[in-house]
Parts: C-alpha cells; structure tokens; sequence
C-alpha cells in the first residue's frame, strides 16, 4: 500500500540552479537553501564538485559551503563526479556525497564524459574514500526510461547500473527521468526490473516534468512502494547536459498532492512557497510550481 511518511529530497540548489545562464550570487543560494532547511525538509541537496568548466554556475561550491557549515536540522549532500571532487567536497566539509552514473551509454558520455563502465570504476574509487570517510554515499542513475540520443531505454540495464551502485554501498539509489519521458506505461515496467535487484525501502524517484507526466509517474511509484522522492522548489531546473529537459517536478506540487493523500512529510507549504517565490523573483520569473500559483492567488 501507499507510505505513511514521505521523504523528500530537496534538489532545487543544486539541479535547480546548476542549468542557469545568469550566475546567481553564492549570498542567494545560500539564503534559498536556509530558506529550504527551514520549511522542515529533511534533505537539501546543496551544490555540486564538479568541474566548472562543464557547470559554471556551482563554481562556489566551496563558498557555499562555508557559508552553510552551522545550518543544522536537515542533510546537506553535495554531488561528486570522481575523486578529485570527493576530496574537495570533504575538505569543504561535506557529511554526505552523491555520484551520479546513468543507463544510457550516449548521456554518461555527454555529462561525465567518460563510458557507464568508465563511470562505475570511478565510482567504486569514490565508494571505498567514502567508506574510509564514513560519508554516506547516494548513488543516482540518470535517463532510466528515456536518453535524449538513444530513446528508450531497457528496464534490464537501469537495473544493471542499480545494483552496481548498490553493491558499491550506496545507502539509496535515485532513480532519474532526466529529460522528463516517462509516463507509467514505462515507469512500472523499470521500478518492477530494479525492483527485483534493490530493495524498494532504498530507492527514490527523481522526475523532471517536461511532458507533465511527473506526478502520475510519483503517484504510481509509490502505489509501488518507493517512499523517497527527489523535487525542486519551483520546478527549477534542467540538465545543462540533456537539452529541453524542463524543471524538477516542483516540491511545492509533490508537498500538496501528499497532503491530499495523508501522507507525512514534515514540510512546511506555506514556508515552501514563499522559498519557491523568493528564488523565482530572483531569476525574474514566475513560480513553476501550479500549487504555489493557486495558493498565492486565495
Ligand atoms: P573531464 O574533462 O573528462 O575531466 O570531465 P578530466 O579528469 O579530464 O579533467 C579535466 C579538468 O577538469 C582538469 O583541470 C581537472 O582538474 C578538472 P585542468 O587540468 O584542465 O585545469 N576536474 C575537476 N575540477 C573540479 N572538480 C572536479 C573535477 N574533476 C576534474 N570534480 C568531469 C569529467 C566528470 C569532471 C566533468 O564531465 C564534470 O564535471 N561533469 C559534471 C556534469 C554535471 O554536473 N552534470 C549535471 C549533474 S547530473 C544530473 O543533473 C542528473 C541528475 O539530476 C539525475 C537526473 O536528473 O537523471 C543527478
Ligand atoms: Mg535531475
């Protein structure tokens, strides 16, 4: 049956903004994610360590950082793409990392420049200094129904790269529709296939909303089972490396359709919003969250 209590995973600092033109000031993330932390959710996803060549608008993940190192009352994980960017997210004080490795050959190659098996070497390197560490590590796989360049992709290989990352010791696999494809013709099929593998209490489900498919898809994944949900404040974001992939599924719509079903998350919707409104202004444009919209014009 569907969970009680549902953890969200707030990415809004880090996928929300990372596919932004305009630098946004290091002073603004860092508000947006107290802001975040403060509405009760339970994970906020704070910045990447990756190359800034690729991604120049987390260039200050450091700065962000520092800035944010007292902020207590929720997790604060960071993305790391190898071991360079594990040792500098540790030195900046990260408690949490997260690698992220896809299903589709043409997007791994494309966003972390290197094959899925290239990847999953890389990680298992990050795996063992996490473990040395004790840094939790949360694994993601990218482009689990659909791959800009390849279309469909079959169930069997996200259940591969799955069980790979969890073997690794990954404490929770995301799994990422990150151009936004799926509906829940295909998501059933690849929750039954990873399922099968990885216990459904240690997966999460990461929708992008680029055909509006992401709430149906949430829905169904936790009629499923899956009790982690991975959304962006506003609906922020996108893939600097997967073109016309839109924003997260927005929190704000997640938070309101879980308070429409009973089920606990912590969150504070009214705080919520007026994060999802503060950041949006900021960008100069409208709140991408339905929910927040309806509710600002009561
Ligand atoms: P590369 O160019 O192959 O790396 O990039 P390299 O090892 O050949 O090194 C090249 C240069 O990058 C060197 O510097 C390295 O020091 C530097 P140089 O000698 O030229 O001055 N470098 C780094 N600098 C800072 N931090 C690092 C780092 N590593 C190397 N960690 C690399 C390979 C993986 C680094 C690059 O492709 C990269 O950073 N990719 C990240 C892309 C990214 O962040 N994508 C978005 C996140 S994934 C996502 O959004 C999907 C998700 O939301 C789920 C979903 O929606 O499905 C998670
Ligand atoms: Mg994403």
């Amino acid at each position: 049956g569907i969970p009680k209590f549902v953890k969200i995973v707030e990415v809004g600092p880090r996928d929300g903004l990372q596919n932004e033109k305009n630098i946004v000031p290091t002073s603004v993330k860092v508000e947006l994610i107290q802001r975040l932390v403060s509405c009760g959710l339970p994970v906020v996803e704070a910045t990447s360590f990756v190359s800034p060549k690729w991604v120049p608008q987390l260039a200050d993940a450091k700065d962000v950082m520092d800035a944010i190192s007292t902020l207590d009352g929720a997790r604060l994980p960071v993305l790391t793409p190898n071991l360079k960017g594990f040792e500098a997210a540790v030195s900046a004080g990260a408690k949490e990392v997260a690698i992220f490795a896809s299903a589709s050959e043409s997007f791994s190659l494309s966003n972390i420049n290197c094959t899925i098996e290239e990847s999953l070497l890389r990680y298992r390197a990050v795996a063992t200094a996490a473990k040395e560490h004790s840094v939790p590590i949360r694994g993601y796989v990218s482009c689990v129904v659909g791959c800009p360049v390849e279309g469909a992709v079959p169930p069997s290989k996200v259940a591969y790269v799955v069980k790979e990352l969890y073997d690794m010791g990954c404490f929770e696999i995301s799994l990422g529709d990150t151009i936004g494809i799926g509906t829940p013709g295909s998501v059933v099929p690849m929750l039954e296939a990873v399922m099968a593998v990885v216990p459904a209490e240690k997966l999460a489900v990461h929708f992008h909303d680029t055909y509006g498919q992401a709430l149906a898809n949430i829905l169904v994944s936790l009629q499923m089972g899956i009790n982690i949900v991975d959304s962006s404040v506003a609906g922020l974001g996108g893939c600097p490396y997967a073109k016309g992939a839109s924003g997260n599924v927005a929190t704000e719509d997640v938070v309101y359709m879980l308070n429409g079903l009973g089920i606990q998350t912590n969150v504070d919707l009214g705080k919520l919003i007026a994060a999802g409104d503060f950041i949006s202004k900021h960008l100069g444009r409208p709140n991408g969250s339905k929910a927040a919209v309806a509710l600002n014009r009561r």
